[in-house]
């Protein structure tokens, strides 16, 4: 097969400037027109500098589930020259002992011992204590009626499971918050000096202190993950224990915050589909696999070759990157019906959102359960949810997420809880 037959386009300076522009263009505008603009350019790019770029679902998919790649040093290469080496080299040790950023044969063995406790049957445990949590973070909304939702709900909710399911003592919380989005800022391609240092000195705290927890688990087991990875965690050392820790939080933290942001924003700018789903309740889990497709909190996903392969057709030399644009993807018509349509009962499958293979989200199954229980709550208790204001994007592109979405809620008179959904169960669409 030649590269023309599977749409590859190499050295094309107008498609290495759709690629350039969708990843780094106007802020303001929807980025989707750009992913679009790219797909059909050059579904299969490969850019001056070397890097493979994939827009079509079939080939993002396939290459997410080809052991020929894994993960590279590119998250690290970037804080060269914004940290002194020996701490470069710190944050790589670190990061290398977690599920993100490390390789098979470490990364299967470790996948395999966390795996265990993100099954959708054992995630199912957390329906109850998940539930709880929404009813109070809908109280709040229902008192104020007008409210910043992100402020109010969306950034308290993911935090709370996470270290409800780990078992951090809810007295340490409150200061998780800022430490996490320094740390998450670390390994952001943009990062400057300031920033560096500031997720480095996040990185070692958030490190000691589930360094700590751990050996105080060892000690006090309880009804918690972190109790079960301490007594048997199989094989895991004590710092890939604590750095996958630190990463459930990292990984959880604003990618869930922002796919509530979202699927809210989805419902307010979709009167129509908003009162569809308070119609058909059952609808639920087909519209948070739809919120996560249509407006994906990660944008793009990348992948290293590991050794000399073949992606897309193109052959790839070890180290070179791939990667592929999500959010192109999950608009892909060889693979959507009328894509860039929002459609809350759509059932044509996931997107590539939690990406797919080995790296696949851990917390997918988890993900589907909390925002399952949100919206068929959140429905089921406001008939009628409009902006309050002008909602204000994020400056960034590859996290898609709201600074602020002013929402006025419109309550009933009656009951003020809504009773459980009789099933808020995600499809088994995996
Ligand atoms: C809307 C919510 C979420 C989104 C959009 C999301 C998205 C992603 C993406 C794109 C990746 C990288 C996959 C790859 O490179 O192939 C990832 C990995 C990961 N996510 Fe999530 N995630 C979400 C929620 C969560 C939650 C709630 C948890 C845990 C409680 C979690 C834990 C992880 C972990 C541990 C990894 C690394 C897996 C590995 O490399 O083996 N995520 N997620």
């Amino acid at each position: 097969m030649t590269t023309q037959d599977v749409g590859v386009r190499t050295v094309d300076a107008t498609a290495d400037a759709l690629f350039t522009a969708a990843l780094w263009g106007d802020q303001e505008a929807d980025p989707y027109e750009d992913f679009r603009r790219l797909r059909e350019r050059a579904p299969v790019l490969l850019t001056r500098h070397g890097t493979l770029v994939l827009s079509r679902y079939a080939d993002a998919h396939a290459m997410f589930r080809d052991p020929a790649v894994g993960r590279g040093d590119e998250a690290f290469a970037s804080l060269r020259g914004k940290l002194p080496d020996h701490q470069v080299e710190e944050v790589e040790q670190f990061w290398r002992s977690s599920l993100m950023f490390s390789n098979p044969p470490a990364h299967t063995r470790v996948r395999r011992v966390f795996n265990r406790s993100f099954t959708p049957q054992h995630v199912a445990r957390l329906r109850g204590p998940i539930g709880a949590d929404v009813e109070h973070a809908l109280d709040r909304l229902e008192e104020r009626r007008t409210s910043d939702f992100m402020e109010d709900v969306a950034r308290s909710l993911p935090v709370d499971l996470v270290a409800r399911l780990l078992g951090v003592p809810p007295a340490d919380r409150a200061g998780f918050q800022p430490l996490v989005r320094d740390l998450v800022s670390l390994l952001e391609p943009g990062v400057d000096a300031e920033g560096a240092e500031r997720g480095l000195h996040a990185q070692r705290h958030l490190s000691g202190y589930f360094t700590e927890l751990l050996a105080h688990k060892r000690a006090h087991p309880a009804d918690d993950l972190l109790s079960r990875l301490a007594t048997d965690g199989e094989g895991c050392s004590d710092t890939e224990l604590a750095a996958n820790s630190v990463l459930l939080f990292v990984a959880a933290f604003e990618t869930t915050s922002n796919l509530l942001g979202q699927g809210v924003n989805a419902l307010v700018t979709h009167p129509e589909e908003q009162a569809r789903l308070r119609r058909d309740p059952g609808l639920v889990p087909h519209a948070v696999e739809e919120f996560l497709r249509f407006d994906p909190p990660t944008v793009v996903a990348s992948r290293s070759a590991l050794r000399f392969c073949t992606i897309a057709g193109v052959d790839l030399a070890p180290g070179q990157l791939v990667i592929a644009m999500i959010g192109g993807a999950n608009r892909d018509p060889d693979r959507y019906d009328d894509p860039d349509r929002l459609d809350v009962g759509r059932r044509q499958g996931p997107g590539l959102t939690f990406t797919s293979g080995a790296h696949m989200c851990l917390g997918a199954h988890l993900t589907r359960l909390q925002a399952g229980e949100f919206f068929a709550r959140l429905i089921g208790r406001f008939p009628h949810i409009e902006y309050a204001d002008s909602p204000l994007r994020y400056p960034s592109r590859l996290l898609r997420g709201f600074h602020r979405l002013p929402i006025t809620v419109h309550a009933r008179r009656t009951a003020r809880r809504t009773p459980a959904p009789a099933s808020t169960g995600f499809p088994r669409v995996l």
